[in-house]
């Protein structure tokens, strides 16, 4: 982001004080920061009360062994007992949990139905027992390749039940990516669909799970893959393997006696791009992470019994985890699942189910809702909303005039906006609004919220004045945090924890990866990444793994990846490559090629926007590549500082070579 951009931003003088109603029935009041503040650990436990524990903790935290923390020192629980069965045995099991819409229109194809809570709780027990019967026990993982269908959701709480840990695989990825997350946590199941429907039309999933099986070489440990009809398309089967949903998890038995589990025992991997080719596995474990996903659900959405919750990120993703499946869940609060694409079959689409479900909070990421502002407030205007009372962002900043659009044309200017600020790794919103609390300021996610500190430093670690910016940290350990990288103790530490290590003064400080600012009231405005790391519709997207995939293209010989501005993705990618010599100019074709060689190595979504082809890379004289440089070029600026190269007219050489149009 420029100053210029910036310094506007920061002169954002649009308030939105709290609906007066909203706030005299807040969850939390202005009072809960204090209190938080002066006893974190009291705050803690008393948002870890909001869950049935089979045993209660002897200690809150145990901050003995930094940055390995353990919470509820002791307690024991079930997550899926808490997000399921307590709800039924509330007397509250007649509750929709989950409004399922289909993306087909036809209700014969679609399975759009209602899934009451204890219909979900049989559904889960039957499905807990069928993988106990493929030979699941606590402890070994089971990757989840699916659609947005509630089988997803019910396996993943089938596998909190028995205590094996989850990895779920967002289902674009491509074999390829699946096979490196199956090869590092070691899968003992995979659970998967034939396909699901995007657009209307049936995409294949099963597949990708064939091939990702032959890929995992010799220390292979899938031993069964189960799998969901959910289109009716061909499959091909293997009998020593395959399992059909429909003959296990559907004729098992509805009877299952959740175990209690310690409250460190592992919930979830859930896999995410760092700054190295190689994606980490983020580790989230049991009591502190259902802790905070239900106690922030509770209070950054000012959760109500009667509300109809909307999040249409994908189960794929932590927000799908989060504020899909744990938080809400453990809330027992009733949502939509959606399976389906904003603006398919028309683009009216998700304001039509808002209208249908009478959802009242909705929750979504700044990339969509600047793709509906550019269709114009007409598609949206023709649907009642009026059932909404709070809107959530999620994924990346929120441009303030997004934020207003979003506020004004959705939330008929009603409706407070909570910009939440967190990720994979935090496991729960760390920074935002409070919506009977704060008076939002468009573009800001304002200050960490009770239970949380967060802070913006120097290189040093020192805090930095109002109206400045530096680096986000977290300053102290909070009950959702990561707990290492699965198998790699040393990666957790390295990432996280060493940039600002502990000093006399002070323990070690957690380092997201983000740039922010803080304005002249000290609230917070996240910038974005500081690290080699993109954020491209809100997901994570690191440069040297497309790097990686570019240069296994036979006729690559070297890459480089820049993030530039996008006005619609936020950021887009943008590849530099050299061919090899013997590749001549690659062909005419050599642009598609290579975008789709991206697509085909990691997913859709990590096709690059550009490839330019070019003689050279901008290097230091160590051999590091200035992507500040490229940068510059993606975005269509005048080329920056180039003193520093190892050779200054490499620039020249590769605008003049693109300017040629090549
Ligand atoms: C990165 C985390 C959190 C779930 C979705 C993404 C960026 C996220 C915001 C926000 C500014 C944001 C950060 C962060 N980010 N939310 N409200 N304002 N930036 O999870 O894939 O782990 O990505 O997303 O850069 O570090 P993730």
């Amino acid at each position: 982001m420029s100053d210029e951009t910036l310094s506007n931003l920061l002169h954002e003088e649009r308030r939105f004080e709290p609906p007066a109603e909203l706030a005299a029935h807040a969850n939390l009041q202005a009072e809960a920061y204090d209190r938080a503040a002066a006893d974190p650990e009291a705050f803690w436990a008393e948002q870890a009360r909001r869950l049935d524990w089979a045993e209660e903790w002897t200690q809150v935290l145990d901050w003995s062994n930094p940055p390995f923390a353990k919470w509820f020192v002791g307690g024991r629980l079930n997550a899926a007992h808490n997000c399921v069965d307590r709800h039924v045995e509330a007397g509250r099991g007649d509750k929709v949990a989950l409004h399922f819409v289909g993306e087909p229109l036809d209700p014969e194809t679609s399975g759009t139905r209602d899934i009451t809570y204890a219909e979900l709780k049989d559904l889960v027990c039957q499905a807990a027992n069928a993988l106990t019967d493929l030979g699941v026990q606590a402890g070994d993982r089971v990757a989840i390749y699916m659609p947005m269908i509630p089988e997803a959701v019910v396996a993943m709480l089938a596998c909190a039940r028995i205590g094996a840990p989850h990895t779920v695989v967002f289902g674009g990825f491509s074999s390829d990516a699946l096979a490196s997350r199956l090869t590092d946590c070691q899968a003992k199941v995979v659970v998967t669909a034939d396909g699901g429907y995007r657009r209307g039309t049936a995409s294949a999933l099963k597949p990708a799970v064939d091939e990702a099986r032959t890929k995992t070489g010799p220390e292979h440990t899938v031993e069964k893959v189960l799998v969901v009809r959910r289109t009716g398309q061909e499959v091909d089967w293997d009998d020593a393997v395959d399992v059909w949903w429909h003959d296990t998890v559907e004729q098992a038995s509805t009877e299952h006696e959740a175990q209690a589990f310690d409250a460190e025992h592992p919930l979830y991997v859930m896999y995410t791009s760092g700054t190295t080719g190689k994606p980490k596995g983020i580790l989230h474990t049991t009591g502190g992470y259902l802790t905070g996903a239900a106690y922030t659900h509770w209070a950054v959405f000012d959760l109500k019994p009667d509300d109809v919750y909307w999040c249409t990120a994908d189960i794929g993703w932590v927000t799908g985890h989060s504020y899909i499946v744990y938080g809400p869940l453990a809330n027992g609060v009733t949502q939509v699942l959606y399976e389906g694409t904003p603006d398919s079959p028309e683009r009216g689409r998700w304001w039509q189910i808002i209208e249908e479900k009478q959802v009242s909070i909705f929750y979504t990421a700044p990339t969509a809702i600047r793709s509906f502002m550019k269709q114009g407030r007409e598609i949206p205007d023709r649907h009642d909303m009026s059932s909404l009372r709070i809107l959530g962002s999620v994924g990346e900043p929120i441009n303030p005039e997004a934020y207003v659009w979003y506020r004004h044309v959705v939330g008929g200017d009603r409706t407070p906006v909570v910009d939440t600020w967190w990720q994979t790794e935090t496991g729960a919103i760390m920074i935002s609004p409070l919506p009977g609390v704060t008076a939002g300021k468009p573009g800001s996610a304002m200050t960490a919220i009770p239970g949380i500190s967060a802070e913006v430093v120097d290189d040093q670690g020192r805090p930095v004045p109002d109206g400045s910016g530096g680096l986000l940290v977290v300053t102290a350990p909070w009950p959702s945090m990561l707990r290492t990288i699965w198998g790699d103790d040393e990666r957790y530490v390295d990432t996280y924890w060493s940039r600002f290590p502990a000093t006399d003064e002070r323990g070690a400080y957690y380092f997201a990866g983000d740039g922010a600012k803080k304005d002249s009231d000290g609230d917070l405005w996240v910038l974005g990444r500081v690290d080699d790391v993109m954020n491209v519709s809100g997901h994570r997207l690191s440069t040297t793994e497309i790097e990686s995939a570019l240069v296994s293209h036979p006729k690559v010989a070297e890459a480089a990846v820049v993030g530039a501005k996008d006005e619609d993705t936020g950021q887009a990618v943008c590849a530099f490559v050299i061919l090899r010599e013997e590749a001549g100019d690659g062909g005419a074709d050599i642009v598609e090629e290579l975008r789709n060689h991206v697509r085909k190595e990691i997913g859709p979504i990590a096709k690059p926007r550009q490839v330019m082809i070019v003689p050279e890379l901008p290097k230091t004289r160590s051999g590091k590549i200035m992507r500040r440089l490229l940068r510059d070029v993606a975005e269509d600026r005048e080329v920056g500082d180039v003193t520093t190269l190892a050779d200054s007219s490499v620039m020249d050489l590769i605008s003049s070579g693109l300017s040629k149009g090549a």
